[in-house]
């Protein structure tokens, strides 16, 4: 069986066993070399595993926070108190948030409604199931208008398409974010190459977007994070794709550490940087980037290339934020399901929340199509 044919393996499923419902997640610290699921049947697996990255990716998050708070309404637990563990689980993705607070509204409404409890744990499922196929369908929204944008923006197809961290299937209901959009090109012919980072500390691109260029029978080249500006130099690229954890009303991004000096080289060289995210990530609340709580991790991350094997000595510090934070002015354009914002300008970001995001619109310089 060639590579891109192998079976696929749910990113995260709910199940119903004999002794009660639970949560399944594809372990993505086992990845690529072991697809080995982790079942949760209680929230603190759940929260466990959402610190410890076995899930993540910010749309992939709010799908968990989602599914963790319908877990907790359907196993009797106290909801209120899961849904609080949950959303503070990881505090740099919004859709966590986004997608825990939507399901105890769906709860609250329907205890409300008549007090009854199995009503109300049902009501928390179908919008958890609901928030999952909504991801999907943004997923195929997005790559179509990142597609498309990227025709526009480079005629002839052809790209050599730069991207960081990880934004595939294994973060999202459907195909992803940034990397549906790659999807999207590659099944037309028009991939040349994808220029994969590594992603350090914890290598999601060296583990995950890898393995899911492989399998998707891309050509596809990994590089240290470090190579970019000499790949840069030597113009081998032609956009960079990348996600995002949060955008705030001013069109600041946070995504994954490291995506900000890609974008400083992006701007020197003359290369659009191009930010794919569903409007789950945007925070209409949060002014500006500076406002955005990064995740700091543990110093280990960062000294150690296994668990407990040492490249620093004994005692060394390390500085280990998990995001950086990207200024509107050096992203090209952002592509969501609702269409493309491009400059980005906190009243173009504004114009496209209120569209539905049944519509597909284009804002920024006074294009606007339905
Ligand atoms: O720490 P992670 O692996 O959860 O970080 C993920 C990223 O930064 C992704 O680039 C981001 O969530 C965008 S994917 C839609």
């Amino acid at each position: 069986m060639a590579d891109h044919e192998a079976r696929v393996v749910p990113v995260l499923r709910w199940e119903e066993l004999p002794e009660g419902p639970v949560v399944v997640l594809l372990d993505q610290t086992r990845l690529p070399h072991e697809e080995i699921e982790f079942i949760c049947t209680d929230v603190p697996a759940l929260v466990g595993a959402i610190r410890s990255l076995t899930v993540r990716g910010a749309p992939l998050l709010g799908i968990a926070g989602a599914y963790g708070v319908a877990l907790a309404a359907t196993r009797g637990f106290d909801v209120e108190e899961a849904a609080g563990q949950l959303a503070g689980a990881r505090p740099t993705a919004v859709n966590l948030a986004h997608g825990v607070q939507r399901v105890l509204d769906a709860y609250r409404r329907a205890t409300a409604a008549d007090g009854d409890m199995q009503r109300a744990a049902a009501a928390a499922l179908a919008e958890a199931r609901a928030l999952h196929r909504e991801d999907a369908d943004a997923s195929g929204r997005m790559a179509a208008a990142g597609a498309g944008l990227l025709r526009e923006l480079l005629p002839g197809g052809g790209y050599r398409i730069l991207t960081h961290c990880n934004t595939g299937r294994l973060v999202s209901g459907g195909e992803g974010t940034a990397f549906a959009v790659v999807h999207a090109v590659h099944r037309a012919g028009e991939l040349r190459r994808l220029w994969v980072d590594e992603t350090r500390p914890l290598l999601q691109g060296a583990r995950l977007t890898a393995y899911e260029a492989a399998r998707a029978g891309m050509a596809y080249t990994l590089l240290t994070d470090g190579a970019a500006g000499s790949l840069f130099a030597a113009g081998e690229v032609d956009a960079v794709l990348i996600g995002a954890d949060r955008i705030t009303a001013d069109g600041s991004v946070a995504n994954k550490v490291g995506s900000y000096p890609l974008a400083v080289l992006a701007r020197y060289h003359h290369v659009p940087f191009i930010v794919v995210a569903p409007l789950t990530t945007v925070d209409q609340a949060t002014e500006e980037g500076s406002a955005i709580e990064v995740e700091q991790r543990s110093g280990h991350e960062v000294t150690e290339v296994a668990p407990g094997m040492s490249v620093a000595p004994l005692g060394a510090q390390a500085y280990n934020p998990a995001f950086d934070v990207t200024p509107p002015e050096l992203v090209t354009a952002l592509v969501t399901e609702a269409g493309v914002v491009s400059p980005v300008t906190a009243a173009g970001l504004a114009e496209l929340c209120s569209v539905s995001p049944a519509g597909t619109s284009r804002t920024g310089n006074g294009m606007m199509n339905a």
